[in-house]
């Protein structure tokens, strides 16, 4: 496989510190509960809570997606989050937003619970290929259209150790 650099990791971890603080000013430096969503962000949630400086609190949640032909947008949870959201600031950490078919399912869910605040914060966004209105409210890097792996994400459970983001050709 051939795999090509899209954004190297000294731009990730640069882009991760800007976008870290924009969000503890954002949250006035009040506790937040980061709900990293499995598997994909483990990396980015880690790096992003380490360049956080206000109290933060690591949640994790696995949804899987039924895409393909029965397309009704089913999401089951393979792992559901263990803190008590009510009241409290929530920030949900992805790897990609692709359709937004995800997002849109686990942000109303969330929202559901009655957090202060629900707000998202992903590392790649592929605006090109949204089904869903849904907007992230962090974004580090819009990406074109292309099979992105590395940084957390794979093909096939493959590539997330990459240091750096690249695409498939
Ligand atoms: P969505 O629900 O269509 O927005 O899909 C989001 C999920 O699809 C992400 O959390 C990834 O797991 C996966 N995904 C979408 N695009 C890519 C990609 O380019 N590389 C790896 N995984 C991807
Ligand atoms: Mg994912």
């Amino acid at each position: 496989m051939n795999i090509k650099e899209l954004i190297s990791e000294e731009k990730i971890k640069n882009r991760i510190k800007q976008v870290a603080e924009v969000i503890q000013k954002d949250f006035n430096n009040e506790e937040i509960i980061l709900i990293c969503v499995l598997k994909g962000a483990t990396f980015f949630s880690t790096e992003l809570a380490k360049d956080i400086t206000s109290p933060i609190i690591l949640d994790f949640i696995k949804v899987s997606s039924y895409k393909g032909s029965e397309s009704t947008g089913v999401i089951h949870f393979d792992l559901n989050i263990s803190e008590e959201i009510k009241d409290k600031n929530v920030l949900i950490v992805e790897d990609i937003i692709d359709t937004g078919r995800t997002l849109t399912y686990l942000k109303s869910y969330l929202e559901e619970k009655k957090p202060k605040t629900l707000k998202i914060c992903t590392l790649l966004d592929k605006k090109e290929r949204r089904e869903f209105n849904l907007e992230s409210d962090y974004v580090c890097f819009d990406i074109p259209d292309k099979f992105v792996v590395g940084y957390g994400l794979d093909y096939d459970e493959k590539y997330r150790n990459l240091p750096y983001i690249g695409y498939i050709e």
